[in-house]
């Protein structure tokens, strides 16, 4: 099994590239289908969803725009349990359909925060893609519309995802070695 060490853990090969890639097909294929006749404004959670992001957007097929956003809530290998945004939303999205990219819902709090900082914004609707998606730790009371695939509560990173900030160039997903 492939390994690599990022600070001072390992990490072993748990999802590679082809199953990403289908995953993101897959919620690809729902988008164009939900979204017919619009145009949406995707947005992307930094700094984790870029990867996701680059991926999923080469296979939408209606006129999107495109925005980001930066929230953060892990240091290390725990999520803190509070969220501070980083970097707001400038764009006006009264009457838009947004379509949240995110890499990975696991408390799910950070969309919980967005879905509130979005309600004032008088938006048409708001959609939730996520690739990955950790049900046993989701503590939010939300629909998440598209979700790639669903797994373990373990610490992983890869595909855009972190370990205090390494990992995140790596093409597959790898999980912490106990
Ligand atoms: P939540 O607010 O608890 O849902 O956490 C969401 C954010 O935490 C994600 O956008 C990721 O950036 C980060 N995160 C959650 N689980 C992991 C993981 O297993 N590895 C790396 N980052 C993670
Ligand atoms: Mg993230």
């Amino acid at each position: 099994m492939k390994k690599v060490t990022l600070h001072d853990k390992t990490f072993a090969l748990s999802i590679p590239y082809s199953d990403i890639q289908q995953a993101i097909e897959k919620i690809a294929a729902q988008i164009n289908k939900d979204t017919v006749g619009e145009t949406p404004i995707f947005v992307c959670l930094l700094n984790g969803a870029f990867m996701f992001a680059a991926d999923l957007l080469k296979l939408i097929e209606m006129p999107a725009e495109v925005s980001f956003i930066k929230y953060s809530s892990y240091a290390g290998t725990q999520s803190v349990g509070e969220v501070s945004e980083l970097i707001g939303l400038n764009t006006d999205l009264k009457g838009r359909t947004v379509i949240v990219i995110e890499d990975i819902i696991d408390t799910g709090l950070t969309i919980n925060k967005l879905l509130k900082d979005l309600q004032p914004k008088e938006l048409k609707r708001v959609k939730i893609a996520t690739l990955l998606f950790k049900p046993e730790a989701f503590k939010g009371d939300y629909v998440i519309d598209y979700v790639g695939m669903s797994i373990p509560n373990d610490f992983i990173v890869g595909y855009g995802l972190d370990y205090n900030e390494l990992g995140r160039n790596l093409k597959d997903i790898y999980t912490l070695v106990q």
